[in-house]
C-alpha cells in the first residue's frame, strides 16, 4: 500500500526511541529554548500546545482572527481554552484575500493566526504591521507551522511572530514522533516547568508498539479494510486525546528529528508535474515548494471522492487536507469551500519511489479514461 501518510521509522530511530531519558529531554529542550529565545512548550499534539499556551496568558474571552482553510483543531483548541474565532478568507491561487483579512483586523482582534498551510508562508506578520504600524496594542501573532518541514527559529514563517507552533504528529509526511511543539517569545511571562515529561517505561513500551502497528496499517491491505468498515468521520470533535503528559522518549529525539526534517521533496514535485502534464482534469496547486511537505492538486469536485476511492481500490492512499473544514468557513462563493471538496495530497517523502510515482499517474490516467467512457455512454 503506498500511503500519503507513513511515520518512516528505521532501527536507528528504535534506538533514539528508546533513548526514554529525562535528562536527555531536558537538554533538547534547553537547547530548542536557546535557539529560539523563547519558553518551549511540548505536549501530546499542537492543538494541546495552542490550548495550553492560551490559559498560561490567563487570557479568557478574547478574539483570535484566524484563516478559513487550516485544521479545525486550531478552533476546538481557541474554543477549549475559553476564547473565540473570527476569519479572514483565503483566495484563489492560495493567499490571503486582504480585503477579507483587513475586516477581520478592523474588529481589533486580541491575536491574528497565520496558517502556512502546505508550507505557503502567508505574509500575516506583513500586514498587521502595516496596519498597526508602532501601535502598543497590536494582536498577539501566531504562526502555525504544523505543515513545516523544519523547526528553524529564523525561517520567515516564524520569525517576528509571538508565538510559533509546530506538529510533529504521525501523519506529516516526515520520520516523527507524535509530539506537539510550541515557541512562547521570552517577553511573555509565564508559569515555570509547563512541560510535563514522563519517561514511564510502560508507556514508552505502549507507544513503541502504537508506532509499528500504524506503519503495518499504513502499509498494508488492512487499511483498506478499516477504510470499508469504518470510514473516517468528517466533522466532530477533534480533541481526540487529552492534553496529556508527553514521553521524555519523544521529547529525547527531537533534536534527531530536525535533522532528519531537513529533507527536499522538489524532486518529487517536479516528477509530479510532469506526470500530471498529461491529464488536464487534475490542477498542482500554488504552493512554496522549498518549504512544503505536501503535493496538494484540485480536481472537479464531483471526480474528488471518487478518484480516492478508485486509487485505494489499487493499494494507492491520497489525502485530503483539508476536507473538513473551519465550522464558519462555509459558503458558496467561499473558495476554502470549494478547495475542501477539490483537494487531494499524493504521496511524498523518502518511501516515495520514482516507480511509485508513475503508478499513482498511471492509475489516475485510467480513472479519467473510464469517467470519460461513462460519460460518453450515458449521453
Ligand atoms: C495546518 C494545521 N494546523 C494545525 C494542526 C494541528 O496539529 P496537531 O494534529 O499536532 O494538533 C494540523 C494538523 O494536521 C494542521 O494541518
Amino acid at each position: 500500500m503506498l500511503s500519503y501518510v507513513r511515520p518512516v521509522i528505521g532501527l536507528r530511530d528504535l534506538f533514539v526511541l528508546w533513548k526514554m531519558r529525562y535528562k536527555l529531554a531536558r537538554q533538547s529542550l534547553t537547547k530548542l529554548e536557546k535557539l529560539f529565545d523563547g519558553h518551549i512548550y511540548v505536549s501530546k499534539h499542537e492543538r494541546h500546545v495552542l490550548y495550553h499556551i492560551l490559559r498560561d496568558l490567563s487570557w479568557s474571552g478574547k478574539t483570535i482572527l484566524v484563516p478559513d482553510f487550516t485544521c479545525p483543531s486550531i478552533t476546538e483548541a481557541i474554543n477549549r481554552s475559553g476564547n473565540k474565532t473570527i476569519t479572514y478568507r483565503i483566495k484563489k491561487p492560495f493567499n490571503i484575500d486582504e480585503r477579507s483579512f483587513r475586516e477581520g483586523l478592523g474588529k481589533n482582534p486580541d491575536a491574528v493566526l497565520a496558517s502556512h498551510v502546505y508550507g505557503h508562508p502567508m505574509p500575516v506578520r506583513e500586514l498587521v504591521l502595516e496596519h498597526f504600524g508602532d501601535d502598543q496594542n497590536k494582536p498577539l501573532l501566531i504562526s502555525d507551522l504544523a505543515h513545516a518541514k523544519s523547526i528553524e527559529p529564523l525561517d520567515d514563517r516564524a520569525e517576528g511572530y509571538n508565538v510559533v507552533l509546530y506538529s510533529l504528529a504521525y501523519y506529516k509526511p516526515m520520520p516523527f514522533p507524535d509530539l506537539g511543539v510550541g515557541v512562547l517569545r521570552k517577553s511573555y511571562p509565564v508559569r515555570d516547568s509547563n512541560n510535563e515529561l514522563d519517561d514511564s517505561v510502560v508507556r514508552t513500551l505502549i507507544e513503541l508498539i502504537v508506532f509499528y502497528g500504524r506503519e503495518i496499517v499504513l502499509q498494508s491491505p488492512i487499511l483498506k479494510l478499516l477504510y470499508q468498515i469504518a470510514p473516517p468521520k468528517v466533522g466532530g470533535s477533534y480533541w481526540s486525546v487529552p492534553p496529556s503528559r508527553v514521553l521524555s522518549s519523544n521529547v529525547a529525539c527531537l533534536e534527531h528529528v530536525i535533522e532528519r526534517s531537513q529533507l527536499d521533496f522538489r524532486w518529487q514535485f517536479s516528477y509530479y508535474d510532469q506526470l500530471l502534464a498529461g491529464i488536464p482534469q487534475i490542477h498542482p496547486l500554488t504552493i512554496d515548494r522549498r518549504l512544503a511537505t505536501y503535493y496538494p492538486v484540485t480536481v472537479e469536485p464531483r471526480h474528488r471522492n471518487q478518484i480516492h476511492e478508485f486509487c485505494l481500490k489499487r493499494n494507492i492512499y491520497l489525502g485530503r487536507i483539508f476536507s473538513y473544514i473551519i465550522p464558519d468557513a462555509h459558503g458558496i462563493d467561499r473558495y476554502s469551500d470549494w478547495l475542501a471538496d477539490s483537494v487531494l495530497n499524493f504521496p511524498i517523502g523518502s518511501h516515495v519511489t520514482v516507480k511509485d510515482m508513475e503508478r499513482v499517474g498511471r492509475v489516475l490516467q485510467k480513472y479519467f479514461v473510464i469517467a470519460e467512457k461513462y460519460n460518453e455512454n450515458k449521453h
